[in-house]
């Protein structure tokens, strides 16, 4: 449920009509409601209200410091995959104690930053990070807390560019190896704290089963542990709960929550979450107006002033973005049209054979579901300047990042032989 929808004849982002932020602010420009972001975050958090856990956002799917600082305040932590987002988090007023950093890649720099700050743990990928991880602490006189990112080898049955948790993915480690590198650890890597245990097995997913699959063999390996006298904490499944673009069913949140809950009894852990789009997918929508309408070989395009730089989802993954017309057409005749943007590339389309009310020059847009993987995927792509950022709470808004300038496109740039 999201609060986005038509007053009579006018499209509104909770009790602003979406117009007048155009008309404000500029187009293209991305939209979030405060309100939704809060309920969805109340949605999924009440679904472990009976059970020790913690629900770190993942700050990847919008990491706006508005939109962290609206989740933090709900007692939301934050799952962080770079050192940048560990500084936006801190930013956003996140405690140390309840960010997670996970991600193949952390460099020496960033796992010492995160040492420095204290985070809750690390959600570690490959045994050179672990030892790289003791190295870094030891050397700064600390001790960091780790959890191993177990590979599942389970089918999360989404788009292939965001299944993680097979076998064949870049992601964690085999579970067989992961429990030599614990033995190993507490053996040898003193300046590591083994607390948890970590899983995230892909996005998107609208079923449960791969969810319980992997719940059952990180069960297994947590109880392994247990009688190695790895006294495991935390166990962390990671985000992936699918949302509602067009007409996929996820399970609610409740139910996720039920399934979840009745895998971990008797583990004796609390439970972590990283969930993004689930939170922020359907709290945001990109505002775009269209330029110039005309017709190609029989085709008929839309061309808007949003491209594939601002959302780059259905160009990446051929995703389905809805779009509504900020005035509510008077008829219900529609037209099979293109909606594409200005840049150079006949990939950049925003959606493609969709059926919609007659558009023309001016008209405004909506285009729904792009609260998560939206702002933050975007680009300068053709010296585009990123756009506007906006959060609505109730009859109110505020611009939480400014339209980039020309001048920004350029900073840090120099001519060769300046000085
Ligand atoms: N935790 C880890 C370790 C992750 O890699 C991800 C997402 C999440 C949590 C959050 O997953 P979520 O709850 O949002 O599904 N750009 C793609 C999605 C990439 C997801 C990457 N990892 C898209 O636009 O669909």
């Amino acid at each position: 449920m999201h609060f986005f929808d038509y007053r009579g004849n006018r499209f509104y982002a909770e009790g602003v009509a979406v117009e007048k932020i155009a008309s404000d602010v500029g187009t293209p420009c991305y939209v979030y409601s405060a309100k939704t972001l809060v309920r969805h975050y109340r949605a999924f958090d009440g679904a472990f209200s009976g059970v020790p856990h913690l629900v770190c956002y993942s700050a990847k799917a919008n990491s706006n410091i508005s939109v962290l600082n609206t989740l933090i305040k709900e007692g939301s932590g934050v799952d962080i995959v770079s050192g940048g987002e560990l500084y936006r988090a801190l930013k956003a007023g996140a405690e140390p104690k309840r960010i997670v950093y996970s991600g193949v890649g952390k460099r020496e720099e960033e796992i010492e930053y995160a040492i420095s700050k204290g985070i809750l743990m690390f959600n570690v990928e490959s045994p050179e990070e672990l030892r790289l991880i003791n190295r870094t602490a030891k050397r700064t006189g600390k001790r960091a807390p780790v959890a191993i990112r177990v590979n599942p080898d389970v089918d999360p049955k989404t788009h292939p560019y965001i299944s993680t948790g097979l076998r064949q993915n870049k992601f964690g480690i085999e579970s067989g190896q992961a429990l030599k590198e614990y033995v190993y650890a507490k053996r040898y890597l003193k300046n590591l704290d083994l607390v948890g245990v970590d899983c995230h097995i892909g996005s998107q997913i609208t079923q449960l089963s791969p969810f319980v699959d992997a719940m059952k063999k990180t069960g297994r390996l947590i109880a392994t542990l247990r009688n190695e006298g790895i006294d495991i904490r935390y166990l962390d499944m990671g985000g992936g709960l699918g949302i509602t673009y067009s007409e996929e069913a996820p399970p609610h949140p409740g139910k996720y929550g039920r399934e979840v809950i009745r895998e971990a009894e008797g583990l004796g852990v609390t439970l972590i979450f990283e969930p993004g789009r689930v939170i922020a997918g359907n709290a945001g929508i990109l505002l775009a107006r269209v330029l110039y309408t005309k017709e190609n070989g029989g085709k008929r395009f839309v061309i808007i002033d949003a491209a594939m730089n601002d959302l780059a989802r259905p160009s990446l993954y051929g995703s389905y973005h809805a779009i509504k017309a900020a005035r509510k057409p008077k008829t219900g005749e529609e037209f099979e049209v293109d909606v594409v943007g200005p840049i150079c590339e006949s990939g950049d389309f925003l959606a493609r054979s969709r059926e919609l009310p007659p558009l023309k020059s001016g008209d405004l847009l909506a285009i729904m579901s792009t609260g998560a993987y939206g702002f933050t995927m975007s680009s300068n792509y053709n010296s585009r300047p990123r756009a506007a950022e906006v959060m609505v709470d109730g009859d109110e808004y505020s611009v939480v990042r400014e339209r980039e300038t020309y001048r920004d496109l350029v900073r840090g740039e120099k001519l060769k032989y300046s000085t």
